[in-house]
Parts: C-alpha cells; structure tokens; sequence
C-alpha cells in the first residue's frame, strides 16, 4: 500500500470514528422535557388534548433534526385532575428525571401549585393555557403563552353587554377552583362598569353534580344572563338542569368549556349559550387549517383550544432553547422572556414583562349538534389581530365588536412590549411568517 493511500485510509477510519461519535452523542445527550397534564379525572380531556398536539409538535421538530442537532425527549406525568398531585408530579420531573423545561399545566389551582417547584429550581415552565394572573406571579421562571383572566374576563362581560345586550348576569361559580373565582370576578367588574349588575352569585364545587339548589336561588333572581366560568363536566350538568328548571337565560362562559364532552353531557341544553376561547377550528389562515388536519389525520378528531396552545407552547419552548444555544434553566429562562412575535396557531405570540402573552379572544357559540360558531372575535389592546378581523370585518358577526374600544386591530400593537421584543413586528399577519425570535 503506498503512503498516499495509507493516509486516506486512515482519513476515512478517522472520519468514520468521528461520525459516529456524533450519532451517539446525538442519542444521548437529548434535549428533556417534562409534560405535567390531567390526564385522567374531572378535565381528562384537556390532558389528553394537550399532551397530543406537544407530541405531534416533538416528532415534528425530531423528524426535522431536533433542535441544534440535539433530539427532544418528553417526560409526561399525569396530575389527575389534582393541584397536589400536579405538585408531587413536577417535584419528580425536576429532581429525578432532570428535565430541561416543564410545559404544564391546563388548570390554573395546578400550576399555581407546581410552579413554585420550578421556581425554586430555577427550570422554566411554560402554561399552554392557565389563565389566571397568579400563576406567572410565582416568579421569573414562569411564563404562559396564552391571555390571562383579566382580559378573558372584560371580553366575555363586553360580548354579553354589548352583543347580548343584557343587563342583570348570575355568576356561578367553582369556589375551590383559582380559575372560575378569579375570572368570575374579572366578569363581574367588567360587567359593572358596562352598566351591568350581578343580580345574585351562587357556589358548587367540582365533583358535584347536584345544582338544583343554586338554580333555583338563580332563578328567583331573575337573570337574563348566566355566567358560568367553570369546567365543562359541571357546566354541562349545569346547562341541563337550568333548562329543566324553566330558566331559558342563555349560559355564558369562558375557556374551560371548551371540551369534546362539554356537549356529550349537556347536549340540546347549551344550544345558544357562549364561551371564551384561544382558537376557533374554522379559522381561515392556512397555518390553522394545516394544524387542524395533521391533527385529525394523526388522533383521529377535530383539535380543540388546549391542543392548539399546546401545539403553541411546544413549539415557543424548542424556539427558546433553539436560541437559547444551551439546555441551561437559566439561559432558556433569558430566552423565553426574549419571545416575540412568535407565529403560533392561536395568534401571534409575544411575551410581556410580566412573561404573558396578549392574543386575540374567539367568542363561541354553541349551536346544534354541538358544533361551535364564532360569534364575535376580539382583540385585546396590545394583541395582533387575527387575519381575518383585520382584513375583513365581516367575520364578526356582531356590530358591537367593532365598537369596542377594546378591538385595537393596528399592527402597530405588535409592539406592545418593547422591552422584550427581540425585534419589530414586521406583519399583522401570521402566513407565511417566520419566527421572529429564531436565529437566522
Ligand atoms: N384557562 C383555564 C384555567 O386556567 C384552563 C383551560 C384553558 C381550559 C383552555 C380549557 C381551555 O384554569
């Protein structure tokens, strides 16, 4: 063998040892994250939906090289239904499994309860769809990519004063759950400064499924609207039995209606009453419609909000750690904080100061056969307008939306948070956009 071929022989040998280095090392040194999510009890189906669409997003961006080359590997925890156990879940995923990043949960009470843990760990988390305003207020390392209550609340008490036109609202109320007491509050003062008065407020507790008692107080009132910021178990069971007790006051609610069940068990009774919510499946942009049947084609059924926001949330976090350029807690923590103008499926997302976003609201209306109408679409100051708002008002259905003080459709809102933004907005549209917030 003559020395010239020795040496590329030897090259090759080299290279070969090289390459596979790097396989094994690509193997090994993954990319963890954990997944805390109600995956069975009273709100399965948010776990369930959740927990799909962050895996359809994971063997996305696997399929795709993983993020800097390294593969993304889920650790998913089941916190059935229960802010002790969503604690005792996220202990185990920090300390023992050594996640990366959480992504979780669904319900407010629980990651008000987990978020500490991550806190005190310094590993980010990231809410898909928490809404309530405590649950970021845990500290520095906790962040949610969707609306909060306050501004949940103030649509959904504008949608019933100004679409609805009524004047005396019920509230019924979860009064162990963060979410229904916090957004009942923020409906009833928005509803007030509208002209609007609460004529009564009635309590349950998850797990009841007796209301019969509440209902009737609740029509001794009077109401012509009921609001119901609860979980779509009890709010199904509520419909039913408002209906047979003779009130005929439409329902109206917030996101945590949104559930393939929520008409399995109320049915007929919900036809004509409304809720908040982070996305409507009817939505025109091409990026929703491509979402919407991957999902079908993979699980089989139409995605609902949770698994939109956490198809959201997945893929804001792997941008994060993409730019972040480390699985260090700290630095993906700088680089979460740094997201903006992210484009995700229920808006465009940008994080605040206060590591929330501020994404348009879709009021829906339930109609027969429990399929889902929107009924007005609204953007909250500071949020970019979906596409259709902007480009054309008919979308709404309703005079009052444009009306709304509340329905800033500029662009120039986009820049909402000039201390986080990584850069301008450069388009109120989400087609065709690219994150802004990724390494080029
Ligand atoms: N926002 C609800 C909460 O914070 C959870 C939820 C989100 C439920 C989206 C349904 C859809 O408790």
């Amino acid at each position: 063998m003559s020395m010239r071929k020795i040496l590329l022989l030897a090259f090759f040998v080299s290279l070969a040892v090289f390459v596979a280095g790097c396989v094994q090392k690509g193997t090994s040194d993954k990319i963890k994250i954990g997944v805390y999510m109600p995956l069975t009890g009273g709100t399965a189906t948010f776990g369930i939906s959740s927990t799909n669409a962050i895996r359809m997003a994971t063997e996305e961006i696997n399929a795709a090289g993983g993020i800097n080359g390294k593969q993304v590997e889920l650790f998913v925890q089941d916190t059935r239904s229960e802010a002790q156990e969503a604690a005792t879940v996220v202990s185990k995923l920090v300390t023992q499994d050594q996640v990366h990043a959480v992504i979780g949960e669904v319900g407010s009470s629980r990651s008000i309860a987990a978020a500490p843990i991550c806190q005190s760990n310094k590993i980010p988390m990231l809410t898909p769809s928490s809404t309530n305003p405590e649950v970021t207020q845990k500290g520095d390392y906790i962040f949610r990519s969707c609306f909060t209550d306050p501004v949940q609340g103030e649509a959904i008490a504008k949608f019933a004063a100004n679409n609805l036109k009524v004047k005396r609202g019920a509230l019924l109320i979860d009064k162990k759950n963060d979410y229904s007491v916090g957004l009942g509050k923020f409906i009833a003062d928005a509803f007030r400064k509208l002209g609007g008065e609460i004529v009564i407020e009635q309590y349950y507790q998850e797990g009841e499924s007796d209301f019969n008692g509440q209902l009737t107080s609740i029509k001794g009132s009077n109401p012509d609207v009921i609001f119901v910021p609860g979980y779509y178990t009890e709010v199904g069971l509520i419909a039913q039995q408002a209906r047979k007790n003779g009130i005929t006051a439409p329902l109206v609610g917030g996101d945590g209606w949104d559930s393939q069940r929520l008409y399995e068990i109320g049915g007929q009774a919900l036809v004509g009453s409304f809720f908040s919510n982070h996305y409507s499946v009817d939505d025109p942009d091409p990026a929703v419609q491509k979402f919407v049947n991957d999902y079908k084609t993979k699980y089989g059924n139409v995605p609902d909000a949770l698994a939109a926001t956490a198809y959201d949330a997945a893929r804001i976090m792997f941008d994060a750690i993409k730019r972040a350029g480390s699985t260090d807690g700290a630095a993906i923590r700088d680089a979460l904080a740094k997201t903006a103008n992210f484009p995700g499926i229920t808006g465009i997302v940008t994080l605040n100061s206060e590591r929330n976003a501020v994404k348009p609201i879709v009021m829906i209306r339930v109609d027969q056969g429990g399929k889902y109408g929107v009924a007005d679409r609204v953007t909250p100051e500071g949020a970019v307008a979906a596409p259709g708002t902007t480009a054309s008002p008919a979308t709404s259905a309703s005079p009052a939306a444009g009306a709304s003080p509340a329905a800033a459709t500029s662009p120039a809102a986009t820049g909402a948070s000039p201390a986080t933004a990584a850069s301008p907005a450069s388009s109120p549209a989400r087609t065709g956009a690219s994150p802004a917030t990724s390494p080029r």
